[in-house]
């Protein structure tokens, strides 16, 4: 329902919550306990938090309940007839308004916010003032815009007021520019702790949110990525932070290499690593503290080497492995792309013998792009990077809009896919006869 709220609450920068008290009128009918089907009418039905729209009848009345409807909706009996024309016979006996008094408590915090900020401010959507929030274990996080400011400390009593696992309120100060992605916060309410518990794919982690980054809204996206890794894959991730892509991929049974340049990170990612170890984590994990070029030439690459080795040389392991994959996660989407540089030289070693290898290679490499078409864009930028990758082996997917005319994208890029070469040659031969060029260009990128 649109309540209205008194316009005295304008500009409120002291919380007064009685100032929110008002008696609405609102229609409703008494309906026998058995034929009340709130479910099947819930659009209909009046929806303020701390209210139950279906109550007992004054005096109570054991057969019936009171169901309370939207006025908004809701104007009159034939309103509510023609919408839930099941009830006629009781609307026919009962329909009628009542006083109801709404108080602070019946409000949800973004109705009071709005009441609050002044009417240019009010109006505009929360993302553009800054006053949504995300949650982050008992933190809730703001990045309030400078004209919202002088009403931060009355934003964050409502949040604490109406969320009760909220223990802290912090106001984002800077745009992330760091190299460590964490920024600066200041704490405008609450408890002074800003080392939080928080749930995300079926994994629990601790991390301090002042000191590392933590984006709950890449929470779909990690769980898509998690989704795709099965047991005994091998997974690196360059840039690991606490762990949300390593700490799943650990507990589905996969090797794990993760490396972060911030060394907060590293350690709350290796608690997260063995407070998270479940039966499957039989594999073994390994955390380093690196620039990520060096963690991809020092960490990465020989690992991939030997591992692929082994697996050649050893049978059982090549029959058990052969669905397997190699992945290298790549999320640090400013500058990500530009960490690919270190792969043509190694690509171009020994290729005879790369050409062989088993396990493909998944790279999932995180950039932005402000591009009109942000696939023509991304390809463009990762031909000067990767002069030898053939577009086929190349897909880009959208993430999410971070900002105006800013999208956050995924590159996936495909290496030493044998099973694709076999379908492939199976299937292209003919057309790859026709044209030498096209197959000398894949063979020499990988
Ligand atoms: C956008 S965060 C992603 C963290 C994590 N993958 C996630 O999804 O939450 C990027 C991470 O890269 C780390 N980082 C920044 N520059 C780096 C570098 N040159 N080498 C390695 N890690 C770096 C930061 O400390 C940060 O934890």
């Amino acid at each position: 329902m649109h309540l209205k709220l008194p316009l005295s609450l304008k500009g409120m920068t002291t919380l007064d919550r009685d100032q929110f008290k008002q008696t609405i009128s609102v229609p409703y009918v008494n309906i026998p306990v058995e034929c009340i089907q709130s479910s099947k009418w819930k659009n209909y039905l009046l929806c303020l938090p701390s209210l139950k729209n279906v109550r007992d009848l004054q005096p109570i009345l054991k057969t019936h309940k009171q169901v309370l409807f939207d006025p908004d909706i809701i104007e009159n009996k034939e309103d509510i007839i023609k919408k839930i024309p099941s009830i006629t016979k009781y609307v026919e006996e009962s329909f009628d308004f009542t006083p109801l008094a709404i108080t602070y408590e019946n409000y949800s915090i973004e109705q009071v916010i709005k009441a609050i900020l002044p009417d240019d401010l009010g109006k505009d959507r929360p993302i553009n003032t800054g006053s949504g929030y995300s949650l982050i274990g008992h933190i809730a996080h703001f990045n309030l815009k400078d004209a919202v400011l002088p009403y931060k400390h009355i934003i964050a009593q409502v949040v604490l007021d109406k969320l009760t696992h909220v223990k802290t309120v912090v106001n984002k100060l800077h745009e992330i520019d760091s190299v460590y992605r964490n920024f600066e916060l200041e704490i405008i309410a609450g408890e002074p702790n800003t080392i939080v518990k928080c749930r995300e794919s079926k994994a629990i982690f601790q991390f301090d949110f002042a000191k590392v980054y933590w984006n709950p809204r890449l929470s779909t996206e990690r769980e898509r990525i998690v989704n795709v890794l099965h047991h005994n894959d091998l997974v690196f991730d360059v840039f690991a932070g606490v762990g949300p892509f390593v700490v799943p991929a650990s507990m589905l049974g996969c090797t794990v290499y993760a490396n972060d340049i911030n060394p907060e990170s590293v350690k709350w990612m290796t608690i997260n690593l063995k407070t998270n170890r479940t039966k499957k984590s039989s594999n073994e994990y390994h955390v380093f503290n690196l620039d990520g070029r060096e963690f991809l030439r020092t960490i990465v690459f020989p690992r991939i080497e030997s591992y692929q080795k082994n697996i050649a040389n050893d049978n059982e392991k090549r029959w058990c492995l052969s669905d397997n994959k190699i992945i290298i996660l790549m999320n640090l989407p400013d500058i990500a792309l530009t960490f690919l540089d270190v792969l043509p030289e190694w690509l171009s070693e020994n290729i005879e013998e790369k050409q062989q290898w088993i396990l493909p290679i998944h790279i999932h490499c995180y950039t932005f792009s402000k591009a009109d078409n942000p696939d023509e864009d991304i390809r463009l930028r990762l031909k000067t990077i990767l002069p030898n990758i053939n577009d086929n082996q190349i897909s880009c997917r959208f993430v999410r809009q971070v900002a105006p005319k800013k999208d956050m994208m995924c590159v996936n890029i495909i290496l030493f896919d044998k099973k694709k070469k076999e379908t492939r040659n199976e299937c292209d031969e003919e057309k790859e006869e026709k044209n030498p060029t096209k197959r000398f260009k894949q063979d020499s990128s990988e």
